[in-house]
C-alpha cells in the first residue's frame, strides 16, 4: 500500500480549514504542500503564512515541496511553520549535499525533487543522504497536467539504485497521478503518490483518496 499525499494546491483556498479537516478524516497519510516562487517555476502559489494556517488544522505529516530558487535560504522558516519533510529541487541547489544536511539538522526529513528532464543518475552521490526523492511526472508549476509516461522507466531506474545501495530513500511521484496510473507506478517502485486535481476535483475527495489507498 502506497503512502497517499493529496496536494493542497488543488484545495479551495477560501476553505482551507474545511479541506484540512477532510484530509484528517480521510485515509490520506500526508499533506503535500506546494510552494512556488514565480522564478523557479512560472507560477506563484503560497508561502509561510498559509502553511502556518494549514498546520493549525492538519493532523498529519506536512510534506513541503519547494519549487523555489535558493531553497537553502528558508530552511529554518519552513521548519518554524510546521514542515516535517522539506523537499528542494535538484535543479535549484548548487550545494545540494550541504542543503540536505541543513534540513536534517533542523529535525526534518530531507527530500530532493527531480524535473522530468533530469536523469536519476545525478543522485548517485547523495542517495544515502536523501529521505525522499520527489519524481516530477509533469513539469512543475501547475496542477492538472498530463502525466509523462517516461516516468515509469525513471522510477524503475531509481528503485534499482536505492535497492542496490541498501538505502531507505522513499520514491514519491508528483503530477498527473490518478487511479489509472497508480498501480503501474507502485509496481515500478513508487512508495508515495501525490494527487491534487484528481482528488479535489472529484465529486467525493474522501472516497477518491480511499480508492487510491486501496491500490
Ligand atoms: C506541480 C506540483 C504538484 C501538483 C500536482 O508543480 O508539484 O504537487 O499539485 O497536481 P496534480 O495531481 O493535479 O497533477
Ligand atoms: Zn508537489
Amino acid at each position: 500500500m502506497a503512502i497517499i499525499a493529496p496536494s493542497v494546491l488543488a484545495a479551495d483556498f477560501a476553505n482551507l480549514q474545511r479541506d484540512s479537516e477532510m484530509l484528517n478524516r480521510s485515509e490520506a497519510d500526508w499533506f503535500h504542500i506546494d510552494v512556488m516562487d514565480g522564478v523557479f517555476v512560472p507560477n506563484i502559489s503560497f508561502g509561510m503564512p498559509v502553511i502556518k494556517a494549514i498546520k493549525k488544522h492538519a493532523k498529519k505529516t506536512m510534506d513541503v515541496h519547494l519549487m523555489i530558487v535558493q531553497p537553502e535560504r528558508y530552511i529554518k522558516e519552513f521548519k518554524a511553520v510546521g514542515a516535517d519533510i522539506l523537499t528542494v529541487h535538484y535543479e535549484a541547489s548548487t550545494h545540494l549535499h550541504r542543503t540536505l544536511q541543513a534540513i536534517k539538522a533542523e529535525g526534518m526529513q530531507a527530500g530532493v525533487a527531480l524535473n522530468p528532464h533530469t536523469n536519476v543518475n545525478v543522485l548517485e552521490d547523495t542517495i544515502e543522504d536523501i529521505d525522499l526523492v520527489c519524481m516530477m511526472s509533469v513539469n512543475p508549476g501547475f496542477g492538472g497536467q498530463k502525466f509523462i509516461e517516461r516516468t515509469y522507466e525513471k522510477v524503475r531506474q531509481l528503485r534499482k539504485m536505492i535497492d542496490d545501495r541498501g538505502a531507505s530513500t522513499k520514491i514519491e511521484i508528483d503530477g498527473g497521478v490518478t487511479t489509472a496510473n497508480a498501480k503501474q507506478l507502485i509496481e515500478a517502485g513508487a512508495d508515495v503518490l501525490v494527487a491534487g486535481s484528481f482528488v479535489f476535483n472529484s465529486e467525493d475527495p474522501e472516497a477518491t483518496i480511499a480508492e487510491l489507498k486501496a491500490i
